[in-house]
C-alpha cells in the first residue's frame, strides 16, 4: 500500500525536528488506519476490536525505530512504513494479550478500557491473533522490498514473536510470577530480552535488512535493538513502581510480588542498570557503521520520556 507521506508537521517545524518525528508518527498511524479500514470479513466486529487497541494514542517506539534505522542506512524513512506498521500491529496484539484476566488482568490500556473489557475475552484473543497475522501479511506483500528480503523480514518478525521472543518471554514472565524461586538479575533480564527485547531487536534488524545490509553490521544493529528493549522494560518497570495510572495510561502496581529488576535491586540501581544498557546499546550502534545521529537522538529522547514518566512528571504518550 503506497501512502503519500507528509514531510513535517507544524509541530515538527516549531520544534525544528529533524527527523520529523511528528510526521513519521502521522504517516505510520495513517498506514495503520488504512489497513484496518481495508479489512474485510463476515462482520465488522473483529476489525473494530483490532482498530480499537491499535489506533489509540501510543509512542510507536518500535515502528519509529525501524524507520529511523532504514534512514540511518541511507533509505527514505517512508520506505520502511510497512515494516513499522507490522511491528506496531504485533506490539498492539501483545498488549491485548498481556491485559487479559489470564495474564496481567489489567483494566486500562493507552488511556482507555482494555480490549477485553470492551469487546469480551473471546474477541480480544481473536483480535490479537488477527493483528499478528495481519502484520505478517503486510511484510509478505510489501512493495518496498524484493521477494528475497521479504522472506528474511518475515523470519525476523517470526523469531521476535516465537518461543525465544515475546510469547516465550511472556510465558516465562507469568511462570516467574507464580514461583517462589530466588531470581538473579541475569535471569530476569533474560525474560525481559525475550518478552520485550526481541521485538526491538527485530525493529532494528528489519530496518537494516531492508537496506540490504547483512553479516556483522546486521548483528550489531540487532544487539543495539535488543539492549534498548531490555532497558525499555527496565524503565517500564520503574513506571509500574512509581507512576500514577492516569499518567501512565495503564494499570500500575501490577508488578508487585513479581521478580523485576526493580524488585531485585531497587529503583535507583534499576535506573542505573537501564542507563548502562542504553550506553552499551549506543556502543553497538556505533560498531554497526550506520549513520548514528538519528537513532542516537531518538533513543536519548525516548528514554528521557520514559524516565520522566517513571517519576510521574509527564503523562504518556
Ligand atoms: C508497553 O509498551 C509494553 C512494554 C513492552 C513495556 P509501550 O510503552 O511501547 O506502549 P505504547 O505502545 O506506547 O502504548
Ligand atoms: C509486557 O510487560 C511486555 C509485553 C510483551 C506486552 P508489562 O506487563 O510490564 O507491560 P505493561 O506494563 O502492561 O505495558
Ligand atoms: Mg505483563
Ligand atoms: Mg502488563
Ligand atoms: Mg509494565
Amino acid at each position: 500500500m503506497k501512502l503519500e507521506a507528509t514531510f513535517e508537521t507544524p509541530a515538527d517545524r516549531a520544534a525544528g525536528n529533524d527527523p520529523p518525528l511528528g510526521a513519521m508518527v502521522e504517516a505510520l498511524e495513517r498506514r495503520l488506519g488504512a489497513s484496518i479500514a481495508a479489512m474485510q470479513g463476515p462482520g465488522p466486529r473483529l476489525a473494530d476490536a483490532m482498530g480499537y487497541s491499535l489506533l489509540l494514542p501510543a509512542k510507536r517506539a518500535r515502528g519509529i525505530l525501524s524507520m529511523l534505522t532504514a534512514a540511518s542506512w541511507g533509505l527514505d524513512w517512508t520506505d520502511a512504513l510497512d515494516i513499522a506498521a507490522s511491528l506496531e500491529m504485533v506490539h498492539a496484539a501483545s498488549l491485548i494479550l498481556d491485559d487479559l484476566p489470564a495474564m496481567d488482568n489489567a483494566a486500562l490500556r493507552r488511556g482507555k478500557r482494555s480490549n477485553h473489557l470492551v469487546y469480551g475475552e473471546a474477541t480480544a484473543i481473536l483480535s490479537a491473533v488477527g493483528l499478528m497475522n495481519e502484520g505478517f501479511a503486510i511484510i509478505a506483500a510489501t512493495s518496498g522490498a524484493a521477494a528475497a528480503y521479504r522472506v528474511e523480514l518475515s523470519a525476523s518478525l517470526g523469531r521476535a514473536i516465537g518461543p525465544r521472543g515475546l510469547t516465550g518471554g511472556q510465558d516465562a514472565d507469568l511462570g516467574a510470577n507464580a514461583s517462589a524461586k530466588k531470581w538473579s538479575l541475569h535471569e530476569v533480564e533474560q525474560i525481559h530480552a525475550a518478552k520485550t527485547g526481541a521485538l526491538f531487536e527485530a525493529a532494528a534488524e528489519m530496518g537494516t535488512m531492508l537496506a540490504g545490509i547483512s553479516g556483522p553490521r546486521l548483528k550489531a544493529m540487532g544487539d543495539f535493538g535488543m539492549q534498548i528493549g531490555i532497558a525499555f522494560q527496565g524503565f517500564d518497570d520503574l513506571i509500574d513502581a512509581r507512576a500514577a495510572s492516569a499518567d501512565a495510561g495503564k494499570d500500575v502496581g501490577k508488578d508487585k510480588g513479581k521478580p523485576t529488576v526493580v524488585s531485585l535491586i531497587g529503583c535507583d540501581r534499576a535506573e542505573i542498570r537501564a542507563n548502562e544498557l542504553v550506553r552499551s546499546a549506543l556502543g553497538r550502534l556505533a560498531d554497526s557503521g550506520a549513520d548514528r545521529m538519528l537513532l542516537e537522538g531518538y533513543v536519548v529522547a525516548l528514554i528521557d520520556g520514559l524516565r520522566q514518566r517513571g517519576l510521574g512528571l509527564t503523562p504518556t504518550p
